[in-house]
């Protein structure tokens, strides 16, 4: 009698890197472009499933394949991060209350404020990293929205015990992932309803490109939402989806370079004088620091150095930072003098040369300018 076969193995699931570079191509087909071409269509000859521009695009549909496969669901592309934040908030019904961390990215807290002012929701700001208040201010919410690490105070969520209080609650539970990305943070893995990204930021990674996303391994939720996209024409341009996924194709390269300069400034920042505070959470590429000797100091800092570029975002390969307290919408719980670095992908011994030389000239030097400070709302 001939034994019986071996069972299958199931097919080893591809790695992130792997999923970066070939999710949402076009299959090996001769002559296929390797690349999903840029689809310019505001509509389509009548009588498929598409139809008119702002319920679908070609382009969009790729990225959004490559995205969702990363984070471990399905994704909907946005006009902006911010878009995204609209649309899920409307999830809300009248009156309940929505849970968020009290440094959530502001304009993030500014879209909840005003709902709040408006009478549509109730908002609690919680501390995110008191994991035990957040459980607690989870019971009576409809919905509970953790961003971690926050913009710009870097604190760390734990995100599991929350999600699961959220989820008791009967509360939906999002995570703005945008400071982790999928590589370094999958919250649906960890029973997150919906992952929220500014993909403005690491996904597409150049600083030339607005553009949110969103991601569920719910059918409901994800049918849902992209209905509203389709009402409220929150869609994204044909462009900017080609771009970002462009580059998201070297997403994981990118961070790894910027997360190992990250790490080795963090190093160096630690024992520098003019350096008060390093706050880090042990991973990414985003590095906030507060300045010994005050505001004046970090604005100082932003304007002498000529490798580090001063101005607002973050992700990009380029090195850039800034006080964030300049934006009159950052919280008065944000130090004045921290600042925010985006650590790029540059030769890190320049990047340190660049930002020693700057702080070594504070040490050296009073601080007299006047501090400045934006006329526009809020800063990403
Ligand atoms: C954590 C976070 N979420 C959301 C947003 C908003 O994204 P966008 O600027 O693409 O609208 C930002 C922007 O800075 C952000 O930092």
């Amino acid at each position: 009698m001939t034994p019986p076969m071996p069972p299958t193995p199931p097919p080893t699931p591809l790695r992130p890197a792997t999923v970066a570079v070939t999710a949402g191509r076009p299959p090996h087909d001769p002559d296929n472009a390797l690349n999903v071409p840029l689809t310019m269509a505001s509509t389509y000859v009548a009588g498929g499933d598409v139809e008119y521009g702002r319920y679908g695009n070609p382009t969009w549909t790729a990225f959004e394949d490559a995205l969702g496969a990363l984070e471990g669901g399905r994704c909907l592309a946005f006009s902006s991060g911010l878009a995204v934040v609209a649309t899920v908030l409307e999830l809300v019904g009248q009156g309940r209350k929505v849970v968020a961390p009290r440094h959530a990215y502001n304009g993030s807290v500014m879209q909840l404020a005003d709902l709040e002012a408006r009478g549509r929701i109730t908002v609690e700001l919680v501390d995110i990293e008191d994991t035990a208040a957040v459980v607690t201010a989870c019971s009576d919410a409809a919905l509970v929205w953790l961003e971690s690490p926050t913009n710009p105070a870097l604190e760390v969520a734990d995100l599991a015990p929350v999600i699961a209080a959220g989820h008791e609650a009967g509360a939906y539970v999002v995570v703005d992932n945008t400071f982790a990305t999928p590589l370094l943070q999958q919250p649906l893995a960890l029973g997150a309803d919906l992952v929220v990204h500014s993909a403005t930021k690491f996904i597409a990674g150049h600083s030339d490109v607005l553009l949110g996303a969103l991601a569920t391994k719910d059918d409901e939720l994800y049918d849902v939402l992209r209905k509203r996209r389709e009402l409220t024409g929150a869609v994204p341009g044909t462009f900017e989806a080609w771009l970002a996924l462009r580059g998201l194709r070297t997403l994981h390269v990118r961070l790894d370079r910027a997360q190992g300069n990250a790490q080795e400034l963090v190093r160096r920042l630690g024992d520098h004088p003019a350096v008060g505070e390093v706050r880090y959470p042990g991973f990414g590429a985003i590095v906030s620091i507060v300045l010994a000797q005050g505001e004046l100091a970090a604005d100082l800092l932003t304007r002498k150095t000529t490798l580090w570029v001063h101005a607002t975002s973050l992700g990009g390969v380029e090195s850039t930072f800034e006080r964030r307290r300049r934006w009159k919408s950052e919280p008065a719980t944000i130090p004045d003098a921290l600042v925010r670095m985006s650590v790029g992908i540059e030769d890190v011994d320049d990047l340190w040369d660049d930002l020693a030389g700057a702080l070594d000239d504070l040490t050296g030097e009073p601080s007299t300018t006047t501090t400045s400070e934006s006329g526009v709302l809020g800063g990403p």
